[in-house]
C-alpha cells in the first residue's frame, strides 16, 4: 500500500534562519573551514559540479585557489580526464616531483608542442638515464623559426645552470631566485639525476592565494568524477595515478546496489590512497548504505538542480532543505560529511544548506556563466551568455556515444529515443565574469549569515541554527519590494 510521510518537504525559500545572540565583532573572525570528505578539509565549503559546462582544470584551479575544490567531470576519455587532474596538481607545485623532461635530440617543434600541451614555460633536458643536461625555456626558442633545430642546440647547458640538492628548503630556493635572477631551480641527486624542480612562479602564487586548498605537498586539491560500470575502474586507476585527491562516484540515483558495489570496489582496490565520495541520494537510508560501504562523503540532492527535470519526468525527489536535514541524522551517526548538491541560487541558500547539516555545497549554474567554465561566450540580443546543460539533457546524452549510462542498466538507444529519457535541459546562463568573484560573493554571504547566528565556525552554525517556516507573504517581504529597481 502506498504510504505518505508525516512531514512536509521544504526547500530553501520555505524557511529563514532565526538570528541569535552573537559575540562576533567582524565577519573576518568567522572560520569557513569545513570537511569535504572524512579526511579532506577545505577552507570554504564550496565545490564545483562535475558537469561538462562547469568543471575542467581551469575551474578546478580557481576553486582550489579560493579555498574550495572542483570535481572534474567524467564526460571525456579517461586519459584526458587524468590530464586535467595533472594540470591542477601541477598548477602550483612548490616542489614539482616529476618535472616534464625532453631529450636533447628532440626538435624545437616537439618541445613547443609539449610546452603548449601541458601549459608550461620550460623543459628540463635529460639523457636516457634522467641525468640533467640542460634546460630549455620558452624564451630560448621565442624567435627560433627553424622548427627542425634540435633542443641541444638551443638549451642552456647544465654547466651554466644553478641546481640544488634534495632537501633544499623553499627559503633557500627563494634566496637563489633573488640572488641569481633565475626562475627555475632543478633538484638533482649526487649522480646528476633529476629529482624535482622548484619554480619562482609557484612560490609567488603560493603567497597570492593564502586561502587555497592544498594537499600535504602544497599542491592544489582536486577531485574527479567516475561512473559505476566496471570499465570505470580503469578510469579510476588513471585518476589515482594522476594523484587525484578524491574520486566522486557520480550517478543520478546513488542509492542502488551498483553504486554501493562500486564504492566497495574502489575502497578495496585503492584503500587509503584516495577518498571516495558517492551519490546522489535524498534519504538517510541512502547515506547510511553508502557510508557503510565505505564512502568518505555522500552527495545529497535528487532533482533540486537548476537544469534538472527528474522531479517532473520521474515524479521523484525530495525538496532539498528537508533532504539535507533528514540525511544529516544518518551522516552524524556514520561520521560522514554531506555535500548538498544542486539548487543553490543565492549566498543565503549556502548558509541554509550548511546550517541544515551539509558540510559543503556543490554548485553548477552559478559557476557556469563564468570565464573559468568550459565553452565560449555567446551573444544573444546584445547580451552575453554561456551554455549550461544538465548531464542527463538530450544533447549531453547524445554527446556520450548514444548510450544511456546511468542507473542500473546500460541501454543502447536510437538517437530519437533519447528525448524520452532526458532528465535535464540545455540553457543559456548570463555571462558573469570571473568565478573568483562569484565564489567570494557567496563566501561573504556565508560569513554574514554565520555572524547573524553567532557562529564562529561551521560547526557552530549547525549548532545555533533554528529555522522558521515562512509563508508566500513572508517570502515576498524578504525580497526588495515596493521600490523601482535601478
Ligand atoms: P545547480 O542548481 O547548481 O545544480 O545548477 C547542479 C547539480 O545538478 C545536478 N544535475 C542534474 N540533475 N538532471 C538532473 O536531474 C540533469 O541532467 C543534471 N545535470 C546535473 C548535478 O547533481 C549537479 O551537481
Amino acid at each position: 500500500m502506498a504510504d505518505i510521510l508525516d512531514y512536509v518537504g521544504l526547500s530553501f525559500d520555505d524557511v529563514l534562519l532565526v538570528p541569535r545572540r552573537s559575540s562576533i565583532r567582524s565577519r573576518k573572525e568567522v572560520i569557513t573551514r569545513s570537511r569535504f570528505t572524512r579526511r579532506i578539509l577545505i577552507n570554504i565549503p564550496i565545490v564545483s559540479a562535475a558537469m561538462d559546462t562547469v568543471t575542467e582544470s581551469t575551474m578546478a584551479i580557481t576553486m582550489a585557489r579560493e579555498g574550495g575544490v572542483g570535481v572534474i567531470h567524467r564526460f571525456m576519455p579517461p586519459f584526458r580526464q587524468a590530464e586535467e587532474v595533472s594540470k591542477v596538481k601541477r598548477a602550483e607545485n612548490v616542489i614539482i616531483e616529476r618535472p616534464f623532461t625532453i631529450r636533447p635530440e628532440a626538435t624545437i617543434a616537439e618541445a613547443r608542442s609539449m610546452m603548449n600541451q601541458h601549459g608550461i614555460s620550460g623543459l628540463l633536458v635529460v639523457d636516457s638515464d634522467n641525468r640533467l643536461l640542460g634546460i630549455l625555456t620558452r624564451r630560448d626558442i621565442l624567435f627560433e623559426d627553424n622548427d627542425r633545430k634540435l633542443v641541444r642546440d638551443c638549451m642552456t647547458p647544465k654547466s651554466r645552470m644553478i641546481v640544488a640538492s634534495p632537501g633544499v628548503t623553499i627559503e633557500e630556493a627563494k634566496e637563489v631566485f633573488r640572488r641569481a635572477k633565475v626562475e627555475k631551480l632543478p633538484i638533482i641527486d649526487e649522480d646528476g639525476r633529476v629529482k624535482g624542480l622548484i619554480t619562482s612562479d609557484d612560490i609567488v602564487k603560493r603567497g597570492t592565494y593564502p586561502n587555497a586548498s592544498r594537499d600535504s605537498k602544497g599542491r592544489l586539491l582536486v577531485a574527479a568524477a567516475i561512473g559505476i560500470k566496471d570499465q570505470e575502474l580503469e578510469r579510476a586507476k588513471l585518476l589515482v595515478e594522476a594523484e587525484v585527491d578524491a574520486l566522486v562516484i557520480d550517478v543520478a540515483h546513488g542509492h542502488t546496489e551498483m553504486c554501493i558495489d562500486m564504492v566497495k570496489k574502489i575502497k578495496s582496490i585503492f584503500g587509503d590512497q584516495v577518498d571516495v565520495v558517492a551519490g546522489n541520494v535524498a534519504t538517510p537510508e541512502g547515506v547510511e548504505d553508502l557510508a557503510a560501504a565505505g564512502a568518505d562523503a555522500v552527495k545529497v540532492g535528487i532533482g533540486p538542480g537548476s537544469v534538472c527535470t527528474t522531479r517532473v519526468v520521474a515524479g521523484v525527489g525530495v525538496p532539498q532543505l528537508t533532504a539535507i536535514m533528514k540525511c544529516k541524522e544518518a551522516a552524524e551517526r556514520m561520521d560522514v560529511p554531506i555535500i548538498a548538491d544542486g539548487g543553490i541560487r543565492e549566498s543565503g541558500d549556502v548558509v541554509k544548506a550548511i546550517a541544515a547539516g551539509a558540510s559543503t555545497v556543490m554548485i553548477g549554474r552559478l559557476l557556469a556563466g563564468t570565464d573559468e567554465s568550459p565553452g565560449t561566450i555567446v551573444v544573444k540580443n546584445g547580451r552575453r551568455y554561456k551554455i549550461y546543460r544538465g548531464m542527463a539533457s538530450l544533447y549531453a546524452m547524445l554527446g556520450r556515444e548514444f548510450r544511456l549510462d546511468e542507473g542500473d542498466a546500460e541501454v543502447f538507444l536510437d538517437a530519437s529515443e533519447y528525448s524520452y529519457y532526458a532528465e535535464g535541459v540545455e540553457a543559456y546562463v548570463s555571462y558573469t565574469g570571473s568565478a573568483s568573484d562569484v565564489i567570494r560573493r557567496l563566501v561573504a554571504g556565508l560569513r554574514s549569515g554565520m555572524s547573524y547566528l553567532g557562529a564562529r565556525t561551521i560547526d557552530d552554525l549547525r549548532k545555533n541554527a533554528v529555522f522558521i517556516r515562512i509563508t508566500q507573504l513572508g517570502y515576498r517581504e524578504s525580497l526588495p519590494h515596493d521600490v523601482e529597481m535601478m
